[in-house]
């Protein structure tokens, strides 16, 4: 086990914000874990090689899902995150290899891994287009992207006004998070090779804004 610092070229510190959301994912991360498993079961669950690529990867949420052994990559730039995600990874016996930029920029190599995950990111970067780009020139030939979002509503729906006038506080609180945003059509003009994306409702949760969601793997 160890824990490699990469670099450190783009700020993101919100101080009380970063702090909120850090202590927000590590109070609620059973309960999410809950709501979200049918869905990363469906994108994390056959994953296999031993370095994962995480983009935004908190504090750690997503640890359960990696195969035993396992070198963690993290692109997360919230360094409130950064003391969990480390901890959660010695306990789980992962390498983390932590990289605070964001993932519009990811500093690796390009075609030099096979797995890039994510959960509940895409909605928050600043750029989804300049992300995948950055997915796809990172992953191998036949390398996968697997992604669990929370994802616009259908169109004319109540879900669809709620996310729409919640839009203002809900970014503002959880650090530029979009309700209302169609990740689904950014992945698919991505230009993977071949791409999987199912529509979800995550059942069981008590945050109407962001229920609907979208779960899939993405092949370079
Ligand atoms: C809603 S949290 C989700 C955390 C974790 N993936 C989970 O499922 O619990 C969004 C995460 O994305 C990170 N993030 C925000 N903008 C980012 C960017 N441009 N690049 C990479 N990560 C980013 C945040 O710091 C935060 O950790």
């Amino acid at each position: 086990m160890s824990e490699r610092t990469v670099t450190r070229t783009i700020p993101f510190d919100h101080a009380l914000r970063g702090r909120f959301n850090a202590w927000f994912f590590s109070a609620l991360d059973a309960y999410i874990n809950r709501v979200t498993a049918p869905l990363k079961r469906t994108a994390f669950g056959s994953l296999a090689a031993r370095t994962v690529v995480e983009l935004g990867a908190g504090v750690g949420s997503n640890l359960r899902y990696l195969p035993p052994g396992a070198e963690l990559v993290a692109v997360e730039p919230n360094s409130r995150m950064h003391a969990a995600l480390a901890k959660r990874c010695a306990q789980a016996g992962v390498e983390l290899r932590l990289i605070t930029e964001y993932a519009e920029r990811i500093p690796l190599a390009d075609e030099s891994v096979d797995e890039v995950i994510c959960s509940l990111v895409l909605c928050t970067v600043a750029d989804p287009d300049a992300v995948l780009r950055e997915v796809r020139r990172v992953l191998r030939p036949g390398g996968r992207f697997r992604f669990v979002e929370h994802v616009a509503g259908p169109p004319r729906s109540i879900r669809s006004w709620v996310q729409r006038a919640v839009r203002r506080p809900w970014g503002w609180t959880f650090e530029g998070c979009d309700p209302h945003r169609d990740t689904a059509a950014v992945i698919e003009r991505a230009g993977f090779q071949r791409t999987s994306v199912s529509d979800r409702i995550l059942r069981g949760s008590v945050f109407y804004p962001v229920n609907t969601a979208i779960c899939g793997i993405a092949w370079r």
